[in-house]
């Protein structure tokens, strides 16, 4: 199997199943005015995380990773009117065109954009004594992950879902001699949730336009 084949059915499920508007699209596509172009989540993915903000019936929502904002406006519009996103980012020109992006999406009522190092923002929301959330969506700098999932879990509720995107790295992940500071975070990150009794997990690996990868799914016992 090759990833053109991959990103083929990619295409026909997303023809299937998506039906993005105006604003998904532009900010899709904004992607490239970022420091990071091509990074977003897919449409399939973007889907998934709303419907996984519909299963749960998240109203707070925590992101880390903001980039254009494209999986910030899938998982706001799933959580509906009065719901809170708080999205992550530390590049400010990634920030500027999410803050574009989700104001053309008309969601600038219930996303909120923290620019600066996700581990100081969410230390801040820590010592604010932030409400819980119900949904944590981490897709940043895969080496802090295990920092992002220790704070993610002082964030959290019973039943609160994290999820990690990018946990198999074309399988990356199971090279226990790498040097690569993105796979030992995502190592520790994986030790982490398997040593935590306050964790139950899964991880599904995928395949799809942006290859083969993953996304581990925790749930806060
Ligand atoms: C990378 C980061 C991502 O969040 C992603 O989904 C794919 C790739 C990266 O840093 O290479
Ligand atoms: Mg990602």
């Amino acid at each position: 199997m090759s990833t053109e084949q991959w990103a083929e059915v990619d295409t026909y499920l997303v023809e299937k199943f998506i039906d993005e508007d105006h604003a998904l699209q532009s900010a899709r596509e904004s992607s490239g005015e970022t420091l990071f172009p091509g990074i977003d989540v897919t449409p399939n993915m973007g889907a998934f995380l709303g419907m996984l903000v519909q299963i749960t019936a998240s109203t707070r929502i925590l992101e880390i990773g903001t980039l254009a904002g494209y999986s910030a406006i899938w998982m706001a519009r799933s959580a509906g009117p009065g719901a809170q996103v708080v999205t992550c980012e530390l590049e400010k020109t990634n920030a500027d065109v999410a803050q574009k992006n989700i104001e053309r999406a008309g969601l600038a009522d219930r996303v909120h954009v923290m620019l600066g190092a996700a581990a100081d923002s969410m230390d801040a929301l820590i010592s604010q004594g932030a409400e819980p959330f119900d949904l944590v969506f981490i897709d940043a700098d895969k080496k802090s992950n295990p920092h992002y999932l220790d704070a993610a879990v002082q964030l959290s509720r019973p039943g609160t879902v994290i999820i990690i995107d990018n946990t198999v790295r074309s399988g990356g992940v199971v090279d226990a001699s790498s040097h690569d500071p993105d796979i030992i975070g995502t190592r520790r990150l994986m030790d982490m949730i398997s040593a935590d009794s306050r964790l139950t997990a899964t991880a599904l690996q995928t395949v799809g336009a942006k290859g083969w990868d993953g996304f581990t799914l925790v749930r806060v016992t």
